[in-house]
C-alpha cells in the first residue's frame, strides 16, 4: 500500500504477537507495548535531518553528526496513545509532546475530542502522531485535522495495528502524511474492531472494562 510502511522486524512481530494473546496480563501489555514503541521510533525517525558540530574525542578534534532541526513533536492520541509516547520519549527525550484527547463513541464509530494542547511552532517541526490502533481511522483523521488547524504540515502517523479499511480512509483523507505500523490486520467487525486485532487497547494498557 502507499504510504504505508510495515515494520517487519522480528523482534517487533514476536512481541506483537505477545499481545495479541488474550491471556497477557495489563502489566505485560503494557511493557510490550513500551518495548514496541522504541522499535517503532526507531523506524519513524530514520530520515531525520542531520548535521554535524566540531567536537573533541580524547584523541581528536572532529566533524561529528547531530540531529538538525526544531525539537520534533510527538502527538499522543489519548488515552492508548500513552503507552506508545513513553518509549519513544525514552529513545527522543527532548522532543515536545501534543495531547489530543479523543475517544470513539462506540454507536456510531464517531471521534469526539475532549482535550487538546499542543506546543507552539508546529510549523516548524516535525510531528509524530501516536496510537496503537488504526481502525476505522476516524479517531487519527480528526487528530492530523487538528494538528494541522495549528499549523504542522510534516506529519507521520505511527500505530501498532491498522485495519485496510482504517488505512483507505486515512491515506485518502491525509495523502501526505505516512502510516508506519507493526501490522496490516484482515479487516473491521460490525462493532468496529480490528480482526484478528488485539481487542481495545486502552482496556487492556489500563485493567479498564
Ligand atoms: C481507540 C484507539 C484509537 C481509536 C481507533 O481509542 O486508541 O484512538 O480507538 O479507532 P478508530 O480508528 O475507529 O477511530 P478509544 O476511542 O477506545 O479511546 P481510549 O484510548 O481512551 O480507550
Ligand atoms: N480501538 C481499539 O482499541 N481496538 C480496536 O480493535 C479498534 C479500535
Amino acid at each position: 500500500m502507499n504510504g504505508v510502511t510495515v515494520v517487519s522486524h522480528p523482534l517487533v512481530q514476536h512481541k506483537l504477537t505477545q499481545m495479541r494473546k488474550l491471556e497477557t496480563s495489563t502489566a505485560g501489555f503494557r511493557r510490550l507495548l513500551r518495548e514496541i514503541s522504541l522499535l517503532l521510533c526507531y523506524e519513524v525517525t530514520r530520515e531525520l535531518p542531520m548535521t554535524s558540530e566540531t567536537i573533541n574525542t580524547p584523541m581528536v578534534e572532529m566533524e561529528a553528526p547531530i540531529l538538525d532541526g526544531k525539537k520534533l513533536v510527538f502527538a499522543s492520541v489519548l488515552r492508548a496513545g500513552n503507552g506508545l509516547l513513553d518509549g519513544m520519549l525514552d529513545l527522543v527525550p527532548s522532543a515536545r509532546v501534543a495531547h489530543v484527547g479523543l475517544y470513539r463513541d462506540h454507536d456510531t464509530l464517531e471521534a469526539v475530542e475532549y482535550y487538546f494542547k499542543a506546543p507552539e511552532s508546529l510549523d516548524e517541526r516535525l510531528t509524530i502522531v501516536v496510537d496503537p490502533m488504526l481502525a476505522t481511522a476516524n479517531s487519527a483523521i480528526m487528530a492530523v485535522d487538528k494538528l494541522k488547524e495549528r499549523g504542522a504540515n510534516n506529519l507521520r502517523f505511527v500505530c501498532l495495528l491498522a485495519a485496510p479499511e482504517g488505512v483507505e480512509n486515512f491515506t485518502k483523507a491525509h495523502p501526505d502524511v505516512p502510516i508506519i505500523t507493526a501490522s496490516i490486520d484482515s479487516h473491521l467487525n460490525e462493532s468496529g474492531y480490528i480482526v484478528p486485532g488485539l481487542g481495545d487497547a486502552g482496556d487492556r494498557m489500563y485493567g479498564t472494562k
